[in-house]
């Protein structure tokens, strides 16, 4: 890749727990992986941005006075957006050629989408030679995700692909984004993530239909009480005021307030090196996503289910938007072998697919190399 003057990439991610409370305020406990969106960028002189893929024949020139024209495109729609909101924010873009090479799996749950739309923007940043910032590219990314791309998501995966730190999770509180950095010692264990094969989507699979279930909850209990987030209302709240949301919200609600108890405690856990107790929460996560978040499905519930059989395993759940993708197992290190073939089989008996593995590493966010 002599040819190009940087190679700038961003990370994948998972979240150990934490599911569905970022667009409530909660706190989140993801960290960034070693599979990447890389963009190879150099400048080209004209008005136009070049795409091409490493793993495509397509060639896509966006005319950079036209951005918010590609809304939509099967291949480069991500990085027209965000591109377009980098420009609105009213930084400079010049014209280049990117290649693009994305080992984050597509629809699998580990954010392929943020890993896209923050490598695009961080390289635009580095060839027009401003400083970075990674926060506010986090955000201009997550705006992508949400006015182009139409996903109302929450800033989790941005942020951890752009601010994720080797070996660390990142407990980020999603109303102040304040981060802190926690060391991921596992001890004796390791963590295993899982493909459960079937394709998802995020707008398919009804995200924005449960963001706005959660708005609604929120403005039903502010009538009653003075909280500016559902991630704000404590447990003996919830209680008391439960009976008067319908009962599909209340679900909603349960699954916001206790998974935001059960981040405060696997941060404890963590800390701790209690590794039981991390598993359970795990575990509990993935019962409450299934019945009252109802984000799972018979996929990934087949296949949390394997791994929780296993002793081997301390707990399993299923990470990301939902209705597929992966799930990450907390697996003691010498049985981890044993443990996948196990689950391979009785996940493939159960539903026919080939679930994968991912050899993967904790790594940092965005990460740039002059060539
Ligand atoms: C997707 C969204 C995130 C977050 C998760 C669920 O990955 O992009 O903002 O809401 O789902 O935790």
């Amino acid at each position: 890749m002599k040819e190009y003057n940087y190679r700038v990439s961003a990370a994948g991610r998972i979240n150990i727990i934490g599911e569905h409370v970022d667009y409530c305020g909660g706190k989140v406990m993801p960290a960034a992986l070693s599979l990447k969106n890389t963009v190879y960028i150099r400048p080209n002189g004209t008005n136009q941005i070049n795409l091409s893929w490493t793993t495509l024949p397509d060639k896509v020139t966006l005319d950079m006075d036209k951005l918010e024209s590609y809304s939509g495109l099967k291949y480069g729609n991500y990085q027209a957006g965000a591109a377009l909101m980098w420009q609105r924010a009213g930084h400079k873009l010049l014209g280049c050629d990117m290649l693009q090479d994305c080992t984050v799996p597509f629809g699998s749950g580990l954010s392929s989408s943020a890993a896209i739309e923050v490598s695009t923007i961080a390289a635009l940043a580095t060839l027009a030679g401003e400083p970075l910032d990674k926060v506010e590219i986090a955000l201009k990314a997550q705006q992508a995700e949400r006015e182009y791309a139409g996903v109302n998501c929450g800033i989790m995966d941005q942020y951890a692909s752009a601010c994720g730190k080797k070996d660390s999770v990142m407990l980020l509180d999603c109303n102040t984004l304040e981060c802190e950095y926690l060391p991921l010692t596992l001890g004796d264990y390791s963590l295993v993530i899982t493909n459960c094969k079937k394709p998802h989507n995020l707008i398919e699979s009804k995200y924005n239909e449960r963001r706005e279930e959660t708005d609604r909850a929120l403005n039903m209990l502010r009538q009653r009480l003075d909280i500016g987030s559902l991630s704000e209302l404590s447990m003996a709240q919830y209680k008391t005021c439960s009976a008067s949301l319908p009962p599909v919200l209340r679900k909603r609600v349960e699954h916001v307030v206790t998974e935001c108890e059960r981040v405060r405690v696997a941060a404890l856990a963590l800390r701790a090196g209690k590794m039981e107790m991390l598993g359970r929460l795990l575990n509990l996560s993935h019962a409450s996503l299934r019945d009252n978040y109802e984000v799972t499905g018979k996929e990934p519930d087949a296949l949390a289910e394997a791994a929780q059989t296993q002793s081997c395993c301390l707990g399993s759940r299923l990470i990301g938007g939902g209705f597929g993708g992966c799930t990450i197992s907390l697996v003691k290190t010498k049985s981890v072998d044993e443990f996948k073939e196990f689950v391979y089989n009785t996940y493939l008996k159960v539903t026919g697919y080939r679930a994968e593995f991912y050899d993967t590493e904790i790594s940092d966010g965005i990460e740039i190399e002059k060539l």
